[in-house]
């Protein structure tokens, strides 16, 4: 018997697909189709595949051409399916003509030709841009730029203070100004992605939801540690159990700056540590713990009382049956390091973690350590931007950042600010 194997994405599968399925099938006895999974793909740059990996599987299956249909994961996946499968033939469209030339060692390659006039990417292109301008200052915005030209169906384009032409915004201004910000730009029906925290009072974050509810728009917030597939797997290892409960969690952020009126480098405005960097050291306790705790303490080391600018600030949150610490600052230097502590094991994840694309899970016999490797590309914004896109698209709100993990940050926030800390 002759197996043949094919690899594709195969987003709105269309006749090219067809076309090159059906010739595949015809080199051999046995076809099997590696589809490319959401992360791998997002590795070569195809980030925004309009359909999941099962929907794309669904699709490649009901052609009745594939015998077999495997996920394809990871860099250098073919060799070993190959070896795996006993392929005997290789088949891929001419697009790809030399550049797997390399698997001739393992068997024969032939490259099949391309159907001219169609492919993915045209298809995708047909739907409608999102057309999404900025608000804010040009640090943050520029960057914010450059990663949306990674992202397929989002398009930035420049916009007045009357956000004309847009359909969303990326609002990238001071967290006093979000509350104006955001919802001139919801008043306008323009859907938004505010960088964090979203306001620094829970009334004017009930508010603004409340009106995004009603005019049909998304509201997210751009934390863009959320977004990574490192972190968000490790919520997920942390929450199946294999480190048993959870127990503590403690989170640490800090940028030591070398004047405190020194802008941000990544916003290129001035915050203070807890509005720098307080959303995304929370991140995890909520997510992980819930946004029920029962007692929280804030103390903050001041160095601006005008300004209201901590240096440093520790969080300690006590719940039911677990405990959670975060620490954030900009006055003062520590191991920027996530730990997850279980009844049978801990997660760690270090220093920088927010920037993550690597964790491991450790028990006490060494020998069960497991580490979790993961592509991170633009630092998680251009994932933040597809996922942005997607909650537009489908009307509904992102399940990186769920509501009351958004509100929750922002009532510690509202603490702070209200005077509930104790000073050092
Ligand atoms: N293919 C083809 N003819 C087309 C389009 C695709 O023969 N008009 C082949 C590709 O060469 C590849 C397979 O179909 O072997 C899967 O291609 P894939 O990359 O999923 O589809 P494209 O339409 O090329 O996607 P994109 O536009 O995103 O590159």
């Amino acid at each position: 018997m002759i197996k043949v194997i094919t690899y594709g994405t195969y987003d709105l599968l269309h006749y090219g697909h067809i076309r090159l399925l059906e010739r595949a099938k015809a080199l051999g006895d046995y076809l099997i189709v590696g589809v490319t999974s959401d992360d791998y793909d997002k590795t070569r740059g195809k980030i925004n595949n309009q359909q999941s990996l099962m929907e794309r599987v669904a699709a490649v299956k009901a052609t009745g051409l594939a015998d077999e249909i495997i996920a394809e994961e990871y860099e250098g996946q073919k060799i070993d399916d190959i070896r795996r499968y006993g392929v005997d033939i290789f088949a891929i469209g001419s697009d790809w003509t030399g550049k797997f030339d390399y698997l001739n060692e393992f068997c024969k390659v032939i490259y099949l030709p391309r159907t001219e006039g169609i492919s993915s990417s045209e298809l995708r292109a047909e739907k409608r841009k999102l057309t999404v301008g900025t608000v804010g200052s040009l640090g943050s915005i520029n960057k914010f730029i450059k990663e949306v030209g990674f992202v397929n169906g989002v398009e930035y384009r420049e916009c007045g203070s009357e956000l004309e032409g847009v359909d969303a915004v990326y609002v990238a201004t001071h967290p006093e100004k979000h509350y104006e910000d955001i919802s001139h730009a919801l008043e306008l029906g323009k859907h938004v992605i505010s960088e964090s925290p979203i306001v620094l009072r829970r009334d004017r974050f009930d508010e603004l939801t409340k009106l995004a509810k009603e005019k049909g728009l998304i509201l997210s917030e751009a934390i863009k540690t959320a977004y990574s597939t490192a972190y968000s797997r490790l919520l997920v290892v942390a929450k199946s159990g294999r480190i048993g409960d959870i127990v503590s969690v403690d989170a640490t952020c800090t940028s030591l700056a070398s004047r405190i009126d020194e802008p941000d480098t990544d916003l290129g405005i001035i915050q203070n540590s807890i509005c720098a960097w307080g959303p995304t050291a929370m991140l995890p306790v909520f997510q992980l713990l819930g946004t029920e705790y029962r007692e929280k303490h804030i103390v903050s080391r001041i160095v601006d009382a005008e300004n209201r600018f901590d240096g440093f600030t520790k969080i300690d949150f006590i719940y039911d049956h677990a405990v959670a610490s975060v620490k954030v600052a900009k006055g003062a230097k520590s191991e920027g390091e996530l730990i997850i502590t279980g009844t049978k094991g801990y997660i760690y994840v270090p220093a920088p973690w927010w920037i993550t694309d690597y964790f491991e899970v450790r028990f006490e016999n060494p020998a069960e350590n497991k580490r979790h490797f993961y592509q991170l590309d633009g630092d998680g914004i251009r994932y933040e931007i597809v996922a942005f896109a997607k909650s537009i698209e489908s009307g509904r709100h992102d399940f990186y950042i769920p509501e009351k993990v958004s509100r929750a940050i922002v009532g510690v926030i509202e603490d702070y600010y209200g005077g509930q800390i104790t000073l050092i």
